[in-house]
C-alpha cells in the first residue's frame, strides 16, 4: 500500500528563508518544489508576453495579476511528478483570491508553514543574497558564503534584490498577509525563522515527521 503524498505550503515575508528551507525539505522529503517566483522568472527568461508583463509588476514589488499566476501554478501542480511525489508550494497563495482559486481546483495542503522573521533582519538578507545559476543554490555573502572561488565568481543577483525594491515587496506582503493566514488557520504552523538555517529546518523537520507519523497511525490511512 502506498502512502498518500505530502502537500505542503510555505509562506513568509521576502527573504524570510522560504527558498533556503525548500532546498532542505526537498532533500529529505523528496517533494516537488514549486516556487511561484521561480516560475515567473522562468517565464521572463523565456521571452514570452506574460513574462514581459510579469516583470513590470515584479520590478515594483507588486503581485503579478492572477490571470498570469494562477494557471501557471495550477498547471505545475497538475503535472504527474507533483501528484505522485507530493508537492511543496512556495510563495503561493499571496492573496485570498489565489487561495480560493486553488481550492476551487481541488488543491488542499496538509500543512501551511509560516516563517516568522523580524523586519529589520529581512533587508540585510535580501541585499546579501546571491544565486548560483549552475546549481540554482541560494547563497548569502555573510550567512551562507560560496564554498569555492569558482562558485563565487559565477554568482548572480536578482533584479529585485535592492533595498528599495525589497521594501516595496515587504509592503505588498504586509498588505496581504492577514488575508492569506486566515485561510489556513487550522493547518498552520509558525516557525521561528530568525535562527540559523539548520535550526530553522530542525523545527520544520519535527513538524513534518509528526505529520507523517500521525498519518501512519490514523485509522483513516488503513
Ligand atoms: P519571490 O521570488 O517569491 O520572492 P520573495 O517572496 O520576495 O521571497 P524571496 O525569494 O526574496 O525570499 P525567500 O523567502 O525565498 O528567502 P531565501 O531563502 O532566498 O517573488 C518575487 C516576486 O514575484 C514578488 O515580489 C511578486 O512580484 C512575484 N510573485 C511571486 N509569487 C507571486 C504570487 N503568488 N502572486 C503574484 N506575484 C507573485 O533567503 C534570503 C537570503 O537570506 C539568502 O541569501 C539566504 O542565504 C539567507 N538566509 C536564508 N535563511 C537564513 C537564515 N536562517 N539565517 C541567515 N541567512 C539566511
Amino acid at each position: 500500500e502506498k502512502a498518500k503524498p505530502l502537500k505542503i505550503m510555505i509562506s513568509g515575508a521576502p527573504a524570510s528563508g522560504k527558498g533556503t528551507q525548500c532546498e532542505l525539505i526537498t532533500q529529505k522529503y523528496g517533494l516537488v518544489h514549486i516556487s511561484a517566483g521561480d516560475l515567473l522568472r522562468a517565464e521572463i527568461a523565456s521571452g514570452s508576453e506574460n513574462g514581459r508583463l510579469a516583470k513590470e509588476f515584479m520590478e515594483k514589488g507588486q503581485l503579478v495579476p492572477d490571470e498570469i499566476v494562477v494557471m501557471m501554478v495550477k498547471d505545475r501542480l497538475s503535472q504527474k511528478d507533483s501528484e505522485q511525489t507530493g508537492w511543496l508550494l512556495d510563495g503561493y497563495p499571496r492573496s485570498s483570491s489565489q487561495g480560493k482559486a486553488l481550492k476551487g481546483f481541488g488543491f488542499q495542503p496538509d500543512l501551511f508553514i509560516v516563517l516568522e522573521v523580524p523586519e529589520n533582519i529581512l533587508i540585510e538578507r535580501v541585499v546579501g543574497r546571491r544565486l548560483d545559476p549552475v546549481t540554482g543554490k541560494i547563497y548569502h555573502m555573510k550567512y551562507s558564503p560560496p564554498e569555492t572561488e569558482e562558485i563565487a565568481a559565477r554568482l548572480t543577483q536578482r533584479f529585485d534584490d535592492t533595498e528599495e525594491k525589497a521594501k516595496l515587496r515587504l509592503k505588498t506582503h504586509n498588505q496581504n498577509v492577514t488575508d492569506v493566514l486566515s485561510m489556513y488557520d487550522d493547518i498552520t504552523i509558525k516557525i521561528e525563522g530568525n535562527r540559523s538555517k539548520d535550526q530553522v529546518f530542525a523545527q520544520i523537520d519535527t513538524a513534518l515527521s509528526e505529520l507523517l507519523q500521525q498519518r501512519n497511525t490514523a485509522p483513516s490511512s488503513l
